[in-house]
């Protein structure tokens, strides 16, 4: 025992002071890259062991040239680690971080570190996590593998350690009955560290969130409970947050071209379908909508040239109580035309499911005031819809499973980590806040939505059993509705373009990784993935047609592009744009307070300022979507990898191939938009970020 230390500390010694002239060593040049963000770099000791195939080194004080412990700010120091004879080919290396005496101890973020080995091979160690305590941390070769190829004993021995660990830091909890699953966190602090906001990220979320809320409260407009007695009054409040979209809606809301547009290129792209016959709950006679008898209504759905907009999801829900008042929510039916012009039109709207005498259906040709009426009363069940299902649950809350689920079950060091890992960035946390701060007791959807308590939770449970693998896969999707030659569809044109590139990266990846289909089925840490999604996201409901087992690479290839979509593109096109469409309060009115029509003619512009929310509950609800359409100074753009997980040729080579293809579309995207009236951005890959984080 004492032999054993006095050789170490010999062996420590003659490291340090380089004195091998005698002794015959190889040489592992070590260069250690630490990442740029703040309070990345470390005061404390560091030290590292290298270990192969063959042996491992001894654990070594990274001690640099200049003798201290420089681990700088996006610096990669260089050193040495010397021993007897080679260890072979390296499989991970062990990384330790300990304080130096009088100083505390402090977290370190290294990026990488790369190791150049005497037989002249170059191994990368990517790490990209925060080490704030003094165990000891390995990390994998940054070689790409799957459990079956994974070969090498202490390779698999760290493969689940590292599993063992997530497992514990990555929890499954139920927020509520029926709900996709989400990850389990007392406060945004006990969220890990490398789940977490930048310091950047923190700072400008909490600034805008703060900022924009201050001034309406030193106008005294958060508090103010009375109707807005002048629509050109609520242009005034956000006049400094406006964008151009925002003020074109203002000038255009009530042209029901534009009524119709946003069907297709508005937030909410996911309601609008091709009517095949009308429901039998919304009786339009044809001579209701063809005034000039020249075509017929039948005639026009056998040419596909009629849509149909259904909130049935929104039936019957209990409505929210907002300054003392109750607020009124329908659950409208709307149909739409599509003229010779390509325009799409409403022609009839039913604002309640059940057709009764006290639920008429408006037309175009009623008076200005009750034609107007029934398209915000659809504006705003489009707000309610458009908030709950499409974005928080079809995007923020399923992203959360992808991500937790990910993170519980596939090691660093697996091809799907590393394809995935950049397009969970920042979600846990986001969702979190959206927690917290929008549908919590005290949250702002949950006081000044119309769905807001009660009913919100009901919209978020109907919508999660009607969500299927069908609607998320944009392909599919667009053929399930009967939108495939609809025009001026750019959701739809700029969607299936991403959708097709990160198809032909993600098949790229994994026909690289898995020879074939065997691979795939035998893959145990992919199907405990995806079953983990079938569980804790559609909560074990086959009727989603969500895959329970991953049984061919095209299957694999195929979730992973759906995976990748949804946190990335489809995130964006209903998310970026809730300010451009939203701003302009009385185009999606957050909640609405008179009930809705029951017979025509009774509507004025004086019953339209009755109906809209009250100034409290516009400003509360206009600063929460100039929150969320905020892009952050961090922001990552879609298919940009700041993180180097892949280091092989083959991959690295696809990814600058991804890159590539996602530019030259930016470029058709920018092209196109320049010769339209209103352009759309949200899916031009410059533009969407690579997860969902706001
Ligand atoms: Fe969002």
């Amino acid at each position: 025992m004492h032999g054993w230390m006095f050789s170490s500390s010999l062996y420590d010694l003659l490291i340090i002071r380089g004195l091998f002239a005698t002794v015959k060593m190889v040489n592992y040049e070590v260069i250690v890259y630490t990442s740029n963000l703040a309070g990345a770099p470390t005061m404390n000791k560091v030290f590292i062991k290298l270990v192969g195939t063959e042996g491992e080194s001894k654990k070594q004080w990274l001690i640099s040239l200049k003798g201290a412990s420089d681990i700088i700010r996006g610096a990669a120091p260089g050193f040495s680690v010397c021993c007897p004879t080679s260890i072979g080919k390296l499989v991970l290396i062990e990384l330790e971080k300990h304080r130096l005496p009088l100083l505390p101890e402090d977290s370190w973020f290294p990026a990488k570190v790369q190791v150049k080995s005497p037989e002249g091979d170059t191994y990368t160690f990517p790490i990209y996590r925060w080490i704030t305590d003094s165990k000891v941390q390995r990390f994998r070769e940054g070689t790409a593998l799957t459990v079956l190829e994974d070969n090498h004993h202490l390779g698999r021995y760290s493969r689940q350690q590292e599993l063992k660990l997530r497992e514990e830091d990555y929890r499954w909890n139920v927020y509520a009955e029926g709900l996709p699953h989400s990850m389990k966190a007392e406060s945004n602090l006990s969220l890990p560290c490398e789940v977490r906001f930048s310091f950047t990220k923190s700072t400008e979320f909490f600034y805008t969130a703060s900022s924009g809320l201050t001034k309406l409260k030193l106008m005294g407009l958060t508090t103010c409970k009375k109707a807005w007695t002048n629509i050109d009054d609520i242009s005034r409040v956000f006049c400094s947050k406006k964008t151009e979209i925002s003020d074109y809606v203002k000038e255009h809301w009530t042209e029901d071209a534009f009524f119709g547009y946003q069907f297709l290129n508005g937030v909410n792209p996911m309601l609008i379908r091709r009517c095949e016959a009308l429901p039998s709950n919304f009786p339009v006679p044809d001579e209701m909508v063809f005034l000039s008898g020249q075509c017929s209504l039948a005639h026009e759905i056998k040419n596909g040239n009629i849509f149909l907009c259904d909130y049935k999801q929104l039936n019957g829900l209990p409505t929210n109580t907002i300054n003392g008042k109750k607020q009124y929510l329908t659950a409208p039916l709307v149909l739409l035309h599509k003229t010779p012009d390509d325009k799409m039109k409403p022609i009839a709207i039913q604002l309640k499911q059940t057709p009764a005498d006290d639920n008429p259906v408006f037309l175009p040709t009623d008076s200005e005031y009750d034609w107007l009426m029934a398209k915000i009363f659809v504006r705003s069940a489009d707000f309610n819809e458009h908030q709950m299902n499409v974005h928080l649950l079809r995007t923020h809350l399923l992203a959360e499973v992808f991500a937790v689920a990910l993170l519980r079950n596939m090691p660093m060091v697996h091809p799907l980590y590393k394809l995935l890992v950049p397009h969970t960035r920042y979600t846990l946390q986001i969702n979190h806040l959206a927690r917290a701060l929008l549908i919590s007791e005290n949250g702002v959807f949950t006081q000044f939505s119309a769905s807001g308590g009660e009913g919100m939770l009901t919209l978020l449970k109907r919508s999660l059993s009607s969500v299927t693998y069908t609607s998320l896969c944009i392909p599919d999707d667009i053929a399930e509705r009967g939108l495939e030659n609809v025009p001026n569809f750019y959701y739809r044109d700029d969607g299936l373009k991403v959708w097709d590139i990160i198809h032909r990266f993600v098949q790229g990846i994994f026909g690289h990784y898995y020879k074939d289909d065997c691979a795939v089925e035998q893959d145990s840490e992919l199907q405990k993935w995806i079953s983990d999604i079938f569980e804790h996201g559609f909560l074990s409901k086959e009727c989603t047609g969500i895959p329970q087992r991953l049984t061919t690479v095209a299957e694999l290839v195929k979730f992973a592009t759906m995976v990748i979509f949804t946190c990335s593109a489809q995130h964006s096109a209903v998310n970026t744009g809730q300010f451009d469409y939203g701003g302009w309060m009385p185009n999606c009115p957050i909640s609405l307070q008179r009930p809705p029509p029951t017979k025509k003619g009774t509507a004025s512009k004086a019953t339209m300022l009755q109906t809209l929310p009250d100034v409290n509950t516009t400003v509360q609800g206009l600063s929460t979507l100039w929150l969320l359409s905020k892009q952050s100074s961090d922001f990552v753009a879609f298919g940009q990898y700041p993180e180097d997980h892949f280091c092989e040729e083959i991959p690295t080579k696809l990814i600058k191939d991804f890159q590539g293809d996602l530019e030259v579309l930016s470029a058709i995207i920018k092209n196109r938009n320049k010769g339209l009236e209103v352009p759309y951005t949200y899916m031009d890959p410059a533009e969407v970020e690579n997860s969902v984080a706001i």
